[in-house]
Protein backbone atom coordinates (compact mmCIF):
# COMPACT_ATOMS: atom_id res chain seq x y z
CA UNK A 1 0.00 0.00 0.00
CA UNK A 2 1.59 3.09 -0.84
CA UNK A 3 0.83 6.03 1.23
CA UNK A 4 1.06 9.90 1.07
CA UNK A 5 4.02 11.03 2.51
CA UNK A 6 3.43 13.43 5.87
CA UNK A 7 5.96 15.73 8.04
CA UNK A 8 8.24 13.37 9.89
CA UNK A 9 7.12 12.88 13.59
CA UNK A 10 9.57 11.49 16.04
CA UNK A 11 8.66 9.04 18.25
CA UNK A 12 10.20 7.69 21.16
CA UNK A 13 10.28 4.42 23.22
CA UNK A 14 11.19 4.74 27.40
CA UNK A 15 9.72 2.83 30.12
CA UNK A 16 12.08 3.14 32.87
CA UNK A 17 12.30 -0.16 33.75
CA UNK A 18 15.16 -2.53 32.13
CA UNK A 19 14.06 -5.81 30.64
CA UNK A 20 10.15 -4.69 29.80
CA UNK A 21 9.93 -4.77 26.61
CA UNK A 22 11.21 -1.26 24.71
CA UNK A 23 13.40 -2.66 22.05
CA UNK A 24 10.95 -5.39 20.90
CA UNK A 25 8.16 -2.40 21.07
CA UNK A 26 10.15 -0.46 18.86
CA UNK A 27 11.49 -2.45 16.30
CA UNK A 28 7.27 -3.53 16.56
CA UNK A 29 6.25 -0.37 16.09
CA UNK A 30 8.44 0.19 13.12
CA UNK A 31 8.16 -2.70 10.73
CA UNK A 32 4.45 -2.16 11.32
CA UNK A 33 4.57 1.47 10.05
CA UNK A 34 6.60 -0.21 7.16
CA UNK A 35 3.86 -2.51 6.77
CA UNK A 36 1.51 0.31 5.99
CA UNK A 37 3.41 2.07 3.54
CA UNK A 38 5.82 4.76 5.63
CA UNK A 39 9.84 4.68 5.43
CA UNK A 40 11.02 4.21 8.95
CA UNK A 41 14.18 4.93 10.35
CA UNK A 42 15.14 3.10 14.04
CA UNK A 43 17.47 4.80 15.92
CA UNK A 44 19.06 2.64 18.83
CA UNK A 45 19.54 5.63 21.54
CA UNK A 46 19.94 3.32 24.55
CA UNK A 47 23.42 4.42 24.97
CA UNK A 48 25.70 2.19 26.03
CA UNK A 49 23.04 -0.46 26.39
CA UNK A 50 22.03 -0.79 22.33
CA UNK A 51 20.51 -4.23 21.08
CA UNK A 52 18.54 -3.26 18.24
CA UNK A 53 21.21 -4.32 15.73
CA UNK A 54 21.04 -7.88 17.14
CA UNK A 55 17.31 -8.10 17.40
CA UNK A 56 17.55 -7.08 13.75
CA UNK A 57 20.39 -10.18 13.22
CA UNK A 58 22.78 -7.28 12.23
CA UNK A 59 25.97 -8.32 13.21
CA UNK A 60 29.06 -7.77 11.62
CA UNK A 61 30.91 -4.54 11.46
CA UNK A 62 28.34 -1.64 10.16
CA UNK A 63 28.37 1.63 10.28
CA UNK A 64 27.02 3.43 13.67
CA UNK A 65 26.30 6.02 15.74
CA UNK A 66 29.66 6.20 16.95
CA UNK A 67 31.15 7.09 13.79
CA UNK A 68 28.54 10.31 14.35
CA UNK A 69 29.97 10.82 17.45
CA UNK A 70 33.70 10.41 15.99
CA UNK A 71 32.88 12.85 13.85
CA UNK A 72 34.30 10.39 11.18
CA UNK A 73 30.67 11.03 9.21
CA UNK A 74 29.57 15.14 8.83
CA UNK A 75 25.68 13.91 8.96
CA UNK A 76 23.48 11.07 10.76
CA UNK A 77 21.97 9.85 7.74
CA UNK A 78 25.60 8.71 6.80
CA UNK A 79 25.20 6.21 8.99
CA UNK A 80 21.77 4.88 8.03
CA UNK A 81 22.07 1.10 7.30
CA UNK A 82 19.36 -1.23 5.85
CA UNK A 83 18.12 -4.46 7.78
CA UNK A 84 16.20 -7.26 6.05
CA UNK A 85 12.90 -5.53 5.81
CA UNK A 86 12.76 -3.35 3.22
CA UNK A 87 12.43 0.26 3.62
CA UNK A 88 12.83 -0.33 7.30
CA UNK A 89 16.84 1.74 8.31
CA UNK A 90 18.29 1.37 11.35
CA UNK A 91 20.94 3.79 13.19
CA UNK A 92 23.21 1.34 14.89
CA UNK A 93 24.26 1.67 18.50
CA UNK A 94 26.80 -1.04 18.18
CA UNK A 95 30.49 -0.29 18.84
CA UNK A 96 29.90 1.36 22.61
CA UNK A 97 32.31 4.55 23.08
CA UNK A 98 32.19 5.83 26.61
CA UNK A 99 31.71 8.93 25.28
CA UNK A 100 28.61 8.29 23.83
CA UNK A 101 27.22 7.69 27.77
CA UNK A 102 27.46 11.33 28.24
CA UNK A 103 27.18 13.76 25.28
CA UNK A 104 27.77 17.18 25.92
CA UNK A 105 24.95 19.66 25.54
CA UNK A 106 26.25 20.72 22.27
CA UNK A 107 26.62 16.95 20.82
CA UNK A 108 23.29 15.87 22.26
CA UNK A 109 21.40 19.22 20.34
CA UNK A 110 23.16 18.46 17.37
CA UNK A 111 22.10 15.26 17.54
CA UNK A 112 18.45 15.70 17.76
CA UNK A 113 18.85 18.27 15.14
CA UNK A 114 20.41 15.62 12.89
CA UNK A 115 17.81 13.32 13.80
CA UNK A 116 14.96 15.68 12.99
CA UNK A 117 16.54 16.40 9.08
CA UNK A 118 16.58 12.47 8.36
CA UNK A 119 14.70 11.76 5.26
CA UNK A 120 11.58 9.50 6.63
CA UNK A 121 8.15 9.33 7.26
CA UNK A 122 8.42 7.77 10.84
CA UNK A 123 11.92 8.16 13.22
CA UNK A 124 11.11 5.75 16.02
CA UNK A 125 13.88 5.69 18.97
CA UNK A 126 14.47 3.45 21.14
CA UNK A 127 15.62 3.97 24.82
CA UNK A 128 17.16 3.16 27.70
CA UNK A 129 15.97 1.93 30.99
CA UNK A 130 16.47 4.62 33.82
CA UNK A 131 16.25 8.12 34.66
CA UNK A 132 19.45 9.56 32.77
CA UNK A 133 18.99 13.01 32.24
CA UNK A 134 20.05 12.23 28.55
CA UNK A 135 17.11 9.63 28.16
CA UNK A 136 14.71 12.12 29.46
CA UNK A 137 15.81 15.08 27.00
CA UNK A 138 15.46 12.76 23.93
CA UNK A 139 12.16 11.88 25.20
CA UNK A 140 10.89 15.43 26.08
CA UNK A 141 12.44 16.26 22.52
CA UNK A 142 9.96 13.40 20.84
CA UNK A 143 6.77 14.22 18.61
CA UNK A 144 4.85 11.41 20.95
CA UNK A 145 6.72 9.70 23.64
CA UNK A 146 5.44 5.93 24.32
CA UNK A 147 5.72 4.05 27.44
CA UNK A 148 6.30 0.46 27.80
CA UNK A 149 5.50 -1.42 31.09
CA UNK A 150 4.42 -4.51 31.67
CA UNK A 151 2.18 -5.11 35.17
CA UNK A 152 4.19 -5.54 37.90
CA UNK A 153 4.82 -3.20 40.64
CA UNK A 154 8.64 -2.02 40.33
CA UNK A 155 8.05 -1.78 36.58
CA UNK A 156 5.09 0.67 37.05
CA UNK A 157 6.92 2.34 40.00
CA UNK A 158 9.68 2.89 37.27
CA UNK A 159 7.33 4.32 34.77
CA UNK A 160 5.59 6.74 37.35
CA UNK A 161 9.22 7.79 38.84
CA UNK A 162 9.94 8.34 34.78
CA UNK A 163 6.93 10.23 34.10
CA UNK A 164 7.27 12.85 36.73
CA UNK A 165 10.97 13.04 36.29
CA UNK A 166 10.40 14.32 32.47
CA UNK A 167 7.73 16.41 33.54
CA UNK A 168 9.81 18.45 36.39
CA UNK A 169 12.81 18.12 33.86
CA UNK A 170 10.64 19.75 31.08
CA UNK A 171 9.59 22.52 33.49
CA UNK A 172 13.09 22.95 34.59
CA UNK A 173 13.77 23.59 30.83
CA UNK A 174 11.31 26.05 30.56
CA UNK A 175 12.43 27.97 34.26
CA UNK A 176 15.33 27.42 34.03
CA UNK A 177 15.90 31.50 33.06
CA UNK A 178 13.33 31.77 35.68
CA UNK A 179 15.04 33.71 39.05
CA UNK A 180 13.04 32.35 41.93
CA UNK A 181 11.20 29.52 40.43
CA UNK A 182 14.33 27.68 39.17
CA UNK A 183 15.83 27.02 42.10
CA UNK A 184 12.80 25.70 43.72
CA UNK A 185 12.30 23.37 40.98
CA UNK A 186 16.24 22.48 41.93
CA UNK A 187 15.35 21.95 45.05
CA UNK A 188 12.01 19.47 44.59
CA UNK A 189 13.98 17.48 42.87
CA UNK A 190 16.33 17.39 45.50
CA UNK A 191 14.21 16.09 47.88
CA UNK A 192 12.15 13.57 45.38
CA UNK A 193 15.02 11.61 46.19
CA UNK A 194 13.39 10.79 49.46
CA UNK A 195 10.10 11.49 49.20
CA UNK A 196 7.20 11.75 46.78
CA UNK A 197 7.09 15.69 46.97
CA UNK A 198 7.57 16.48 43.73
CA UNK A 199 3.89 17.10 43.37
CA UNK A 200 2.85 19.33 40.85
CA UNK A 201 0.56 21.19 43.41
CA UNK A 202 3.46 22.14 45.31
CA UNK A 203 5.20 23.77 42.67
CA UNK A 204 1.91 25.55 42.31
CA UNK A 205 1.41 26.78 45.00
CA UNK A 206 4.77 28.17 44.90
CA UNK A 207 4.23 29.31 41.23
CA UNK A 208 0.92 31.13 42.69
CA UNK A 209 2.90 32.71 45.70
CA UNK A 210 5.49 33.98 43.38
CA UNK A 211 4.52 34.90 40.24
CA UNK A 212 0.99 34.42 39.48
CA UNK A 213 1.03 34.81 35.71
CA UNK A 214 3.26 32.26 35.29
CA UNK A 215 0.80 29.51 36.71
CA UNK A 216 -1.05 29.20 32.77
CA UNK A 217 2.18 28.11 31.28
CA UNK A 218 2.51 25.37 34.32
CA UNK A 219 -0.46 24.07 33.78
CA UNK A 220 -0.59 23.72 29.70
CA UNK A 221 3.43 22.19 29.81
CA UNK A 222 1.68 19.39 32.44
CA UNK A 223 -1.87 19.00 29.98
CA UNK A 224 0.42 18.96 27.02
CA UNK A 225 2.59 16.28 27.84
CA UNK A 226 0.76 13.47 27.13
CA UNK A 227 2.80 10.11 27.18
CA UNK A 228 1.25 6.47 24.90
CA UNK A 229 1.45 4.02 27.57
CA UNK A 230 1.89 0.40 26.34
CA UNK A 231 1.46 -2.43 28.50
CA UNK A 232 3.64 -5.55 27.48
CA UNK A 233 3.77 -9.09 28.78
CA UNK A 234 0.01 -8.60 29.78
CA UNK A 235 -0.95 -11.11 32.65
CA UNK A 236 -4.40 -11.43 34.56
CA UNK A 237 -7.22 -9.13 35.33
CA UNK A 238 -5.48 -8.05 38.79
CA UNK A 239 -2.39 -6.51 36.77
CA UNK A 240 -4.47 -4.01 34.92
CA UNK A 241 -5.66 -2.65 37.91
CA UNK A 242 -2.15 -1.27 38.50
CA UNK A 243 -1.98 0.16 35.15
CA UNK A 244 -5.03 2.15 36.75
CA UNK A 245 -3.54 3.44 39.54
CA UNK A 246 -0.87 4.59 37.41
CA UNK A 247 -3.03 6.69 34.92
CA UNK A 248 -5.12 8.18 37.87
CA UNK A 249 -1.90 9.10 39.89
CA UNK A 250 -0.77 10.57 36.96
CA UNK A 251 -3.40 12.81 36.30
CA UNK A 252 -4.59 13.65 39.76
CA UNK A 253 -0.84 14.56 41.08
CA UNK A 254 1.29 15.74 37.73
CA UNK A 255 -2.22 16.90 35.38
CA UNK A 256 -0.24 14.36 32.90
CA UNK A 257 -2.62 12.37 30.78
CA UNK A 258 -1.35 9.12 30.02
CA UNK A 259 -3.18 7.45 26.66
CA UNK A 260 -3.19 4.02 27.11
CA UNK A 261 -3.08 2.45 23.31
CA UNK A 262 -3.34 -1.02 24.46
CA UNK A 263 -1.76 -3.73 25.52
CA UNK A 264 0.71 -6.60 24.17
CA UNK A 265 0.57 -10.63 24.97
CA UNK A 266 2.92 -12.74 26.42
CA UNK A 267 4.43 -14.65 23.93
CA UNK A 268 6.81 -17.27 24.45
CA UNK A 269 8.03 -18.01 21.25
CA UNK A 270 9.60 -14.79 20.90
CA UNK A 271 12.58 -16.36 22.42
CA UNK A 272 12.99 -18.31 19.31
CA UNK A 273 13.32 -15.19 17.21
CA UNK A 274 15.47 -13.04 19.18
CA UNK A 275 18.15 -12.43 15.95
CA UNK A 276 15.17 -11.98 13.71
CA UNK A 277 12.08 -9.59 15.54
CA UNK A 278 10.34 -9.44 12.66
CA UNK A 279 10.40 -13.15 11.41
CA UNK A 280 8.32 -13.14 14.63
CA UNK A 281 5.79 -10.99 13.98
CA UNK A 282 5.04 -12.80 10.37
CA UNK A 283 5.32 -16.00 12.52
CA UNK A 284 2.02 -17.81 13.55
CA UNK A 285 2.68 -17.30 16.73
CA UNK A 286 2.33 -13.50 16.72
CA UNK A 287 -1.29 -13.53 15.46
CA UNK A 288 -2.83 -11.75 18.92
CA UNK A 289 0.32 -10.08 19.14
CA UNK A 290 0.17 -9.00 15.72
CA UNK A 291 -3.69 -7.71 16.23
CA UNK A 292 -2.63 -5.92 19.17
CA UNK A 293 -0.03 -3.72 17.41
CA UNK A 294 -1.90 -2.81 14.60
CA UNK A 295 -4.68 -1.49 16.68
CA UNK A 296 -2.63 0.42 18.82
CA UNK A 297 -0.56 1.69 15.60
CA UNK A 298 -4.20 2.96 14.15
CA UNK A 299 -5.03 4.47 17.09
CA UNK A 300 -1.81 6.55 17.50
CA UNK A 301 -1.99 7.55 14.15
CA UNK A 302 -5.58 8.85 14.41
CA UNK A 303 -4.28 10.80 17.51
CA UNK A 304 -1.63 12.31 14.67
CA UNK A 305 -4.42 12.89 12.27
CA UNK A 306 -6.74 14.43 14.79
CA UNK A 307 -3.83 17.13 16.19
CA UNK A 308 -2.37 17.82 13.12
CA UNK A 309 -5.79 18.51 12.04
CA UNK A 310 -6.95 20.67 14.69
CA UNK A 311 -3.89 22.56 14.26
CA UNK A 312 -4.56 23.54 10.46
CA UNK A 313 -7.87 24.81 11.73
CA UNK A 314 -6.86 26.85 14.47
CA UNK A 315 -4.58 28.30 11.85
CA UNK A 316 -7.52 29.55 10.30
CA UNK A 317 -8.59 31.43 13.24
CA UNK A 318 -7.96 35.16 12.74
CA UNK A 319 -10.35 36.43 15.51
CA UNK A 320 -12.58 35.58 17.37
CA UNK A 321 -15.46 37.89 17.63
CA UNK A 322 -17.62 38.90 20.80
CA UNK A 323 -20.31 36.23 20.69
CA UNK A 324 -17.87 33.38 20.01
CA UNK A 325 -15.78 34.59 23.17
CA UNK A 326 -18.79 34.65 24.97
CA UNK A 327 -20.04 30.94 23.92
CA UNK A 328 -15.98 29.90 24.89
CA UNK A 329 -16.77 32.17 28.47
CA UNK A 330 -19.82 29.74 28.50
CA UNK A 331 -17.86 26.90 27.78
CA UNK A 332 -14.99 27.65 30.65
CA UNK A 333 -18.20 28.34 33.00
CA UNK A 334 -19.60 25.36 32.53
CA UNK A 335 -16.54 22.56 33.33
CA UNK A 336 -16.55 20.36 36.27
CA UNK A 337 -14.63 21.76 39.12
CA UNK A 338 -12.15 18.83 38.91
CA UNK A 339 -10.83 19.94 35.36
CA UNK A 340 -10.82 23.61 36.46
CA UNK A 341 -11.05 25.12 39.66
CA UNK A 342 -13.48 28.06 40.39
CA UNK A 343 -10.47 30.31 40.64
CA UNK A 344 -8.98 28.71 37.59
CA UNK A 345 -11.96 29.22 35.56
CA UNK A 346 -11.72 33.10 36.83
CA UNK A 347 -8.41 33.83 35.63
CA UNK A 348 -8.83 31.79 32.00
CA UNK A 349 -11.73 33.88 31.87
CA UNK A 350 -10.10 36.56 32.02
CA UNK A 351 -7.44 35.89 29.74
CA UNK A 352 -9.98 34.96 27.07
CA UNK A 353 -10.01 38.95 26.26
CA UNK A 354 -6.85 38.87 26.29
CA UNK A 355 -5.02 36.39 24.25
CA UNK A 356 -8.52 33.86 22.87
CA UNK A 357 -6.08 31.95 20.82
CA UNK A 358 -4.00 30.62 23.77
CA UNK A 359 -7.15 30.04 25.57
CA UNK A 360 -8.32 27.74 22.96
CA UNK A 361 -5.14 26.06 22.64
CA UNK A 362 -4.81 25.61 26.12
CA UNK A 363 -8.73 24.07 26.50
CA UNK A 364 -7.86 21.79 23.48
CA UNK A 365 -4.66 20.68 25.64
CA UNK A 366 -7.24 19.69 28.23
CA UNK A 367 -8.86 17.66 25.54
CA UNK A 368 -12.50 20.26 25.73
CA UNK A 369 -13.43 20.57 21.97
CA UNK A 370 -16.44 22.56 21.03
CA UNK A 371 -17.04 23.56 17.00
CA UNK A 372 -17.23 27.46 17.82
CA UNK A 373 -13.34 27.15 18.20
CA UNK A 374 -12.84 26.42 14.64
CA UNK A 375 -15.58 29.00 13.29
CA UNK A 376 -14.11 30.55 10.40
CA UNK A 377 -13.36 27.36 9.06
CA UNK A 378 -16.55 26.14 8.70
CA UNK A 379 -17.90 29.71 7.91
CA UNK A 380 -15.70 29.80 4.74
CA UNK A 381 -16.77 26.06 3.32
N1 LIG B 1 5.41 -9.61 24.64
C1 LIG B 1 6.46 -10.36 24.98
N2 LIG B 1 6.30 -11.69 25.23
C2 LIG B 1 7.35 -12.45 25.60
N3 LIG B 1 8.61 -12.00 25.71
C3 LIG B 1 8.82 -10.70 25.47
C4 LIG B 1 7.77 -9.80 25.10
N4 LIG B 1 8.30 -8.57 24.93
C5 LIG B 1 9.62 -8.68 25.19
N5 LIG B 1 9.94 -9.95 25.53
C6 LIG B 1 11.26 -10.46 25.91
O1 LIG B 1 11.71 -9.74 27.05
C7 LIG B 1 13.11 -9.53 26.96
C8 LIG B 1 13.42 -8.07 27.10
O2 LIG B 1 12.90 -7.38 25.98
P1 LIG B 1 13.58 -6.03 25.45
O3 LIG B 1 15.01 -6.22 25.16
O4 LIG B 1 12.71 -5.52 24.35
O5 LIG B 1 13.39 -5.13 26.77
P2 LIG B 1 13.96 -3.67 27.04
O6 LIG B 1 12.94 -2.98 27.86
O7 LIG B 1 14.34 -3.03 25.76
O8 LIG B 1 15.25 -4.00 27.90
P3 LIG B 1 16.49 -3.01 28.22
O9 LIG B 1 16.02 -2.14 29.33
O10 LIG B 1 17.56 -3.95 28.66
O11 LIG B 1 16.81 -2.27 26.99
C9 LIG B 1 13.57 -10.14 25.65
O12 LIG B 1 14.10 -11.42 25.88
C10 LIG B 1 12.31 -10.21 24.84
O13 LIG B 1 12.33 -11.25 23.92
MG1 LIG C 1 16.15 -2.21 25.12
Amino acid sequence: MVVQRRARHVLAVAGGKGGVGKSVFSITLATTLVGMGYRVVLIDLDLGGANLHTYLGILGNTLSLSHFFQKKVKTLDEVVISTRVPELKLISGAHYLPSMSSPGSSLKLKLLRHIKALDADFIVIDLGAGMDLNTMDFFIAADIGFIVTVAEPAAIMNAYRFIKGTLFRRLHGVFKNHRELAPILDSMAEDAAYSDSLMLNAFIEQVMAIDKAAYPLVNEISAEFRPCLILNKLGDAESKKLVGSLISHCLSKYNVTLKYLGNLPLVKEISSYLLDIPAFLRSSAAAVFQKNIRGIVRKFLLDIHDSSVMVEKLRLIRAYDDDTIKRIGGIIAGLPDDKLTPTEKKLWHLRLYFKPTEVVAFLLCKGIKDDCFFEQLFTTQ
